[in-house]
């Protein structure tokens, strides 16, 4: 009996040691974001789309690069990483899934086992209950009960420039300097936005805010989707299911569209695509075969309830340096969080050592 208090009090211990999977977001906004899942056991990507909620199957298709036409019966093997997109609510100085995933309450539930084993600690117990209004100690959840999971997530400029928040879960042996170039930022960068000052602090299994470059588009800010924003190796189907867009490093971080040739989910038939003054078709390019030549695309503007935009868009095909907005470091800032920081890493190491105790 003792033992088993000292036990229950260790664990809360340990779940508090890990409440640092919070990004900062102070933007007044919603965006898309998106987040690792490792699935404790063998399921399907269908599952996966239901338990997080995600609205469409082909959202979770676009967020990994999977074929529009892979079927929602695929195995994902236990541990396999799958990247969840979701919508973004920035509140409070901290961002969190907006209102997603939704998890009915099955019997012999608690919050720390949804938590830790159901959401691969993508979230704590503490952050569960703190959203869905429980309250501590007991944290008394019942059978039925629709609690919302909230998953870290940030709307934030990354040095004045949009980007999509990856909530990336660290792996054993990896290296802050491995998942800079990785995936296109900086170490200093990642220190800043995750309130570290130094890399040895990295955990495995951490939940780290990695920006992610996204493509540049010609989507007009009065388009019903004028938020798109994808990053390398992500695909995203838009205009009522009309368009496909892509983007891809290689390809300048520019955003790609064409005619999805899917059925609209509002129009009876996808309406033309052809730019203006053109024979070209959304996605067509002339030019541009040879190096430094001048290439025209047609491009995807954005859409409304009755039209899709498009536009020609000129862009060179020499060679330039690619743009790299994630690199200027902020010291400024790192001094300003130098502190705090200070006592976080006491608190933490505490609480390690309490953990690692058991
Ligand atoms: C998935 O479902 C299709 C039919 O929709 C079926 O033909 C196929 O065998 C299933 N695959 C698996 C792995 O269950
Ligand atoms: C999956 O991860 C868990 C926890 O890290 C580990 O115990 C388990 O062995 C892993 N399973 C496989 C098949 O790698
Ligand atoms: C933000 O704080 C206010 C006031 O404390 C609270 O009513 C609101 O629910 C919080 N929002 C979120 C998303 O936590
Ligand atoms: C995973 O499978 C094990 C063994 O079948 C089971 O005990 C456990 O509850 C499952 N975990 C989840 C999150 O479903
Ligand atoms: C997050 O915001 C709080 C309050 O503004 C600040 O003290 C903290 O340093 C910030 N953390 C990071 C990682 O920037
Ligand atoms: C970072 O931590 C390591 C090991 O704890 C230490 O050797 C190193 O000096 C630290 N670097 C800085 C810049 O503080
Ligand atoms: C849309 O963009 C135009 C110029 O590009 C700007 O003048 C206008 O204020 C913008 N509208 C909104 C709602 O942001
Ligand atoms: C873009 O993604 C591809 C794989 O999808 C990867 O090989 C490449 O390194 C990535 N480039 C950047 C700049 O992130
Ligand atoms: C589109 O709808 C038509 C009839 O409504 C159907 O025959 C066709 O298979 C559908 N195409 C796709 C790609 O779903
Ligand atoms: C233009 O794009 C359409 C649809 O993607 C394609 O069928 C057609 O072959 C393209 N034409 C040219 C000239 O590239
Ligand atoms: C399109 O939207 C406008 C204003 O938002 C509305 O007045 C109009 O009725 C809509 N048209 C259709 C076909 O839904
Ligand atoms: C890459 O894109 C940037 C703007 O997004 C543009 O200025 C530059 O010319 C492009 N470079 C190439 C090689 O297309």
């Amino acid at each position: 009996m003792g033992y088993a208090t000292v036990f229950v009090g260790l664990c809360l211990l340990c779940a508090l040691a890990s409440t640092e999977a919070q990004f900062n977001c102070s933007s007044q906004s919603k965006c898309s974001a998106l987040i690792d899942y490792q699935a404790p056991n063998k399921t399907t990507l269908g599952a996966i789309k239901t338990l997080f909620g995600v609205k469409k199957f082909y959202n979770l298709l676009g967020a990994n690069n999977l074929g529009i036409s892979t079927p929602p019966n695929t195995t994902v093997a236990e541990n396999q990483t799958i990247l969840i997109p979701f919508m973004c609510l920035c509140a409070n100085g901290t961002g969190v899934s907006d209102n997603v995933p939704k998890y009915s309450v099955k019997a012999g539930d608690s919050l720390d086992h949804i938590a830790r084993d159901i959401f691969s600690a993508l979230t704590t117990y503490e952050e569960i209950a703190r959203v869905n209004n429980i309250a501590a100690p007991a944290y008394i959840i019942q059978p039925g009960q629709h609690l919302w999971i909230p998953l870290p997530c940030s709307c934030d400029l990354v040095d004045g420039v949009k980007v999509v928040h990856y909530g990336h879960k660290v792996e054993k042996g990896s290296t802050l300097e491995i998942i800079a170039r990785r995936y296109g930022t900086t170490e200093n960068t990642l220190l800043r936005l995750n309130g570290m000052t130094n890399s040895s602090e990295l955990l495995a299994d951490q939940i780290l805010d990695v920006p992610l470059q996204a493509c540049s588009s010609s989507i007009k800010n009065e388009s019903l989707d004028t938020s798109l924003l994808l990053s390398n190796g992500t695909y995203a189907l838009t205009a009522y299911q009309c368009v496909k867009c892509k983007c891809d490093a290689a390809n300048n971080f520019t955003l790609q569209c064409e005619p999805s040739q899917l059925n609209s989910t509002h129009w009876k038939v996808c309406p033309s695509t052809q730019c203006e003054d053109s024979s070209l078709v959304l996605g067509n390019t002339t030019g541009g075969s040879s190096t430094c030549e001048l290439k025209t695309t047609c491009a995807y503007a954005g859409y409304n309830n009755s039209t899709i935009f498009t536009v020609l868009a000129n862009s060179s095909t020499c060679p330039a340096p690619s743009p790299s907005p994630n690199n200027k470091a902020g010291s400024k800032m790192g001094l300003q969080i130098l502190s705090w920081n200070f006592l976080f890493v006491t608190v933490h190491l505490v609480f390690l050592c309490l953990c690692l105790s058991q």
